[in-house]
């Protein structure tokens, strides 16, 4: 069984259920954009009242606290640099469920905390990362890379940089583009921002991103806005698949008792 600790739509989840586990995820909220949302048995609680030990029979705990308050905090702008430091409450809360989830197990259950770079001034320098998936806590020593891809001029596809091939491998939501009405939110590492663009490691990017001259009156328009912001705050928050289903299989009791 594989604990997922702020789970969203469930990246991670999907990466342990196509590896054979038993799922259970904790959030504060539904999160169903029109696709079915979390995958497995969601329980909506907040992290910060669990007690690990209810985790004793889990494999291992997976974890992807919000990421705003450190991606703001990175943004190269005076109000951001005047903030005080943000709260680690969330992320530490991890770590002492881990503990907790071990002692009640008399054995170590493994844990692997998600966030973005911008989170390690604060939390110490992260042990790896996919991307813009930047990864805490027993992450396997044999990790895998993402490649940077590049946007094709004029289309929402992104060709592999080294192959230049259309589509390319598409391996992490640094480079993925998501369309969200009409509108294309992504990034492209190392080739800047696109205006518009939405970025993990801040939440806009760009002028007036989401467009303008709808017809809808202005309260209605407000609130398409903001389900369409939290449909891709959501989306691009995802744990990629091949992230999720390599840390799921290095942690499987078959593979862990060969290795
Ligand atoms: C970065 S997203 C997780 C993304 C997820 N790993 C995925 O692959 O889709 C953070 C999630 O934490 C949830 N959240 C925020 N505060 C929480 C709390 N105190 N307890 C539980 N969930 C919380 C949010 O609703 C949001 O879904």
């Amino acid at each position: 069984m594989a604990i997922d600790l702020f789970c969203g739509l469930g990246g991670w989840t999907e990466g342990f259920l196509a590896e054979g586990y038993d799922c259970i995820g904790f959030d504060i909220e539904r999160h169903d954009y029109g696709s079915g949302g979390y995958p497995a048995q969601l329980v909506l609680q907040d992290v910060l009242t669990l007690h690990g030990s209810q985790f004793r029979d889990a494999t291992c705990i997976v974890a992807s606290r919000p990421c705003q308050a450190y991606s703001y905090r990175a943004m190269p702008w005076k109000r951001a640099k005047a903030l005080p430091p943000p709260s680690n409450e969330l992320f530490d809360a991890c770590f002492r469920i881990q503990r907790e989830a071990s002692a009640a197990a008399g054995q170590y259950i493994p844990l692997v905390v998600e966030n973005v770079k911008g989170a390690q001034p604060w939390v110490g320098r992260a042990a790896w990362h996919y991307g813009s998936f930047y990864l805490w806590g027993d992450v396997p020593a044999l990790m895998p890379h993402t490649f940077r891809t590049v946007k094709v001029e004029g289309s929402n596809f992104h060709s592999h940089e080294k192959t230049g091939k259309p589509g390319g491998s598409f391996q992490s939501a640094a480079v993925e583009g998501v369309k969200v009405s009409g509108l294309a939110v992504g990034t492209f590492p190392g080739g800047g921002l696109a205006q518009g663009y939405l970025d993990r490691e801040g939440t806009k990017n760009g002028k007036d991103w989401f467009g303008s001259g709808d017809n809808c009156s202005l309260q209605r328009r407000a609130s398409s806005l903001s389900s369409a912001r939290k449909a891709a705050s959501a989306q691009i928050a995802k744990i990629p698949f091949p992230l999720a289903q390599h840390i799921a299989r290095c942690f499987k009791p078959e593979v862990a008792n060969v290795a």
